[in-house]
């Protein structure tokens, strides 16, 4: 698998755009430089690729690298941030992939944060994207006609799981991992009609930030905090990695959020 990381050099959290960051208690920013290394050491370790994003000054939630786009095949949807705070990212975005000549790039109209709203089951062709906090519905149908794949849009309810790579992952090629209670009813009954094997979590799990993992379809990174949630993996077959990432909690985000996927063309 190939990824994309941003470093934490810039890391603060001097505004508050979710119900984790808090302005009052100061980041550790030499202790998030480092978890931030173990995680791309332990990615690498497990023998994928990660180019590196270059961390801009001004920008502290840059580390969040999964919200600057989403790709599938190749195409890459660029993302459009809810809050100013973050606009100037999508730009750096941008420019990774205008540099590559393999990727082609679309920009948005719609505000979206890339794959923090956006998750990609490979074995079904499907996009699962969430709603109700960052992303706009009417990106779905926007990254549906982009990206040419079926968009199964989710309500999240739930601020504390206010992107959808808070509460959902994709295990492998059909199997999904989520926490039913950060979704409307309906979109849980949808869920659970297309997903019966979906390995569940439970609220605990979810404020772990659990589901904010990475996995390349046996190998599951997971934080440190997980390790209820990665008995669960286990018992389902996969292979839980757990690696210390609180310090970027603070910020609202795990392992996840720091990881961008690169979908190239097949
Ligand atoms: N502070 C960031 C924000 O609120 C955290 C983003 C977390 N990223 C993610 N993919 N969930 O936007």
């Amino acid at each position: 698998m190939i990824y994309l990381m941003c470093p934490p050099e810039h890391f603060t959290v001097d505004y508050v755009i979710n119900p984790w960051m808090d302005v009052e208690t100061p980041v550790d920013r030499e202790l998030a430089l480092k978890q931030w290394d173990d995680l791309r050491r332990a990615v690498e370790d497990l023998g994928h690729v990660v180019h590196v994003l270059p961390a801009m000054p001004g920008l502290p939630d840059m580390v969040f690298a999964a919200n600057g786009a989403f790709s599938v095949d190749g195409v890459v949807y660029g993302a459009k941030f809810r809050y100013p705070q973050r606009a100037a990212e999508a730009d750096a975005h941008r420019a990774f992939y205008e540099l590559a000549p393999d990727w082609r790039f679309v920009s948005p109209t719609q505000v979206n944060e890339g794959e923090g709203d956006f998750a990609y089951v490979p074995g079904r062709g499907l996009i699962l994207a969430g709603y109700g906090f960052r992303t706009e519905p009417a990106a779905h149908a926007e990254a549906q006609e982009v990206l040419g794949r079926q968009v199964l849009s989710l309500r999240l309810v739930d601020p504390r799981f206010y992107h959808l790579d808070t509460a959902l992952a994709v295990l492998d090629e059909h199997r999904i991992t989520y926490y039913p209670g950060a979704f409307s009813e309906s979109s849980q009954r949808l869920l659970a009609s297309l997903f019966p094997d979906a390995v569940l979590a439970d609220e605990a799990d979810a404020l772990a930030f659990a589901l904010n993992l990475v996995s390349d379809g046996k190998n599951v990174l997971i934080n440190a905090d997980s390790v209820a949630y990665g008995e669960k993996l286990s018992a389902a077959g996969f292979r839980p990695v757990l690696v210390e990432l609180g310090e970027l909690k603070r910020g609202g985000g795990s392992i996840k959020c720091c990881i961008n996927e690169l979908r190239q063309a097949v």
